[in-house]
């Protein structure tokens, strides 16, 4: 099994590309099981998670190509309606197939996901959005089997603002009979993106971006070329690896805006930015300020890059806290980074971090893709070696996050542990 050894304490200088954005590209190959045909998609990312939807697509009979950088996906000869449970299990976006599936078959048997690394994550919401869609659903083994003659439009208010809830109930509506709405839906750039998508392929959406989405639904759909927006979350993890290190770092290709409130935690944790039409320059600027953050749904500061924060403040002159309303029990990383010399104390959903002058290099393990994260960024600010295990988590959402460290100047190398778990 992979792992990543680090010897830390080395500004990063430089400039990397940020590659296409992961909760972007997976909702949007789902999208294409809604009309049979060939799609072109550009700028998908090469991650394991992509691998996955890429092989459950291929299981419910597409076929699905990377040629030169574009990824290929024809969905005419999909008949197969069905997401098992060996592959649901091992990635929860999944259930993005449960909508198109709906919407084009009539049917569908999707397992549910089960627990995540963190606690809970329900998809309640999902399914109460397909059944006021007119679905008829049914647990059995584990397996939600969802069935309808045809979709019939509805008005749906979230309870919560959902990001997988708004992307799985617009593409059902996008065939549904008459007018859905969806109140209190999800604003994040990757929802933007999809609808985006589905308009390419001819659905009528309107309210993009903002809380309520209404979708009018279309006998048919067709198939498109479309390309993926660049992935923030990667991005604002480069931008705090600069900083973190106390270097100075450029990403390139990306959307500043999507960034906003991640910039301005750096800017008031003292680091200087600089904005282009499409790159940021991060500059450390003298000692890290504590910050407080508290997550929230966009275009407030994102949960996915609430570890790589604490990872940050762990370094601040002075104490912050950091709350996450999003996923309460999203702390694994904590125990790992005291093990690196970080000073935090949880209290319910928020981490207490007195920053300290120097952390030191340690074995550490770990848990998820965001907090793995947080571990390879206290590793490079880290004095001596530090030996990063599990990074299978990591690469479900960075493309070999490794190498573009290293144009940066970083000391990490990857190296299998020789162990099976
Ligand atoms: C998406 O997950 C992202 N994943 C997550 O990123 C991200 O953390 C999350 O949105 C929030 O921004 C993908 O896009 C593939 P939600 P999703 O539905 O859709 C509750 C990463 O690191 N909820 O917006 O699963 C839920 O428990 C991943 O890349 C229900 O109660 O998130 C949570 O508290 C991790 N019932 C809140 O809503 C439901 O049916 C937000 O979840 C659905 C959600």
């Amino acid at each position: 099994m992979d792992k990543f050894v680090i010897d830390g304490g080395i500004p990063l200088q430089g400039a990397v590309e940020i590659s296409g954005s992961k909760n972007a590209a997976l909702p949007i190959m789902a999208a294409c099981l809604l009309a049979p045909g060939e799609y072109r998609l550009e700028n998908v990312p090469l991650l394991r998670d992509v691998r996955t939807m890429a092989h459950l697509l291929r299981i419910i009979g597409a076929k699905v190509e990377l040629r030169d950088g574009i990824l290929w996906v024809d969905t005419s000869r999909a008949d197969f309606p069905e997401a098992p449970y060996e592959l649901v299990k091992t990635m929860r976006a999944s259930i993005y197939v449960l909508g198109p599936l709906l919407a084009r078959f009539g049917k569908a048997r999707v397992s549910l996901p089960g627990g995540c690394a963190w606690g809970p994550r329900p998809v309640n919401l999902h399914l109460k959005g397909m059944e006021a869609l007119g679905a008829r659903l049914d647990l059995e083994q584990g397996y939600i089997n969802a069935r309808a003659k045809k979709l019939e439009g509805a008005a749906i208010k979230l309870d919560v603002s959902s990001v997988g809830a708004t992307g799985n109930i617009m593409m059902a509506a996008t065939l549904a009979g008459g007018i859905t709405t969806i109140e209190n839906a999800a604003e994040e750039p990757e929802i933007v993106n999809l609808a985006e998508f589905l308009k390419a392929m001819g659905a009528k959406i309107s309210g993009i971006g903002t809380r309520i989405l209404s979708i009018e639904g279309v006998p048919e759909l067709q198939p498109a070329n479309f390309r993926v927006i660049p992935d923030r979350i990667e991005a604002g993890t480069f931008l705090v690896a600069g900083i973190i290190t106390g270097g100075r770092v450029t990403i390139r290709g990306c959307v500043p805006d999507h960034l906003r409130d991640v910039l301005a935690k750096l800017e008031q944790a003292g680091a200087k930015i600089y904005r282009e039409s499409d790159s940021i320059t991060a500059q450390t600027a003298g000692p890290i300020h504590p910050t407080d953050v508290t997550t929230a749904v966009y275009p407030g500061y994102p949960t996915d890059m609430q570890a790589q924060w604490i990872a940050l403040m762990s370094l601040a002159a002075g104490g912050s806290v950091v709350t996450d309303v999003i996923y309460p029990d999203r702390f694994t990383h904590v125990p790992e980074l005291q093990r690196l010399g970080a000073d935090i104390v949880m209290k319910g959903n928020s981490a207490y971090i007195r920053g300290v002058q120097r952390l030191k290099g340690a074995p550490v393990m770990s848990t998820d893709l965001r907090a793995s994260a947080s571990l390879v960024l206290a590793s490079l600010a880290a004095e001596g070696q530090s030996d990063v295990l599990r990074v299978y988590h990591i690469d479900r959402g960075y493309q070999e996050i490794e190498k573009k460290l290293q144009i940066l100047g970083a000391r990490i190398r990857r190296e299998d542990d020789g162990k099976l778990y």
